[in-house]
């Protein structure tokens, strides 16, 4: 099991589950849900390590580990911590 932090309240996800969905029921604005229009942009401020690499799509907005798209995640295992 994985667990999600978002803005200090705990979900529990599968291990490999995207967050898209929970970041969307938590109010997480996701517009295009392709990486396009960032929108659902949001800081990572533990755990950066248990996301998946930045996509494609991540490296051209020129983000990096601490600040990714939420529709682009996927939480590996173990903790996470974002707010937005
Ligand atoms: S919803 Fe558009 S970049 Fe994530």
């Amino acid at each position: 099991m994985a667990r999600l932090i978002i803005n200090d309240i705990l979900y529990d996800l599968k291990d490999g589950e995207p967050i898209r969905d929970i970041c969307a029921s938590a109010g997480v604005p996701l517009n295009c849900n392709s990486g396009v229009c960032g929108s659902c942009l949001v800081k990572v401020l533990e755990g950066a390590q248990n996301l998946n690499p930045l996509t494609d799509e991540e490296k051209d907005l020129s983000l990096d580990v601490n600040s990714r798209l939420a529709c682009m995640c996927v939480i590996r295992q173990g903790m996470v911590k974002i707010v937005f």
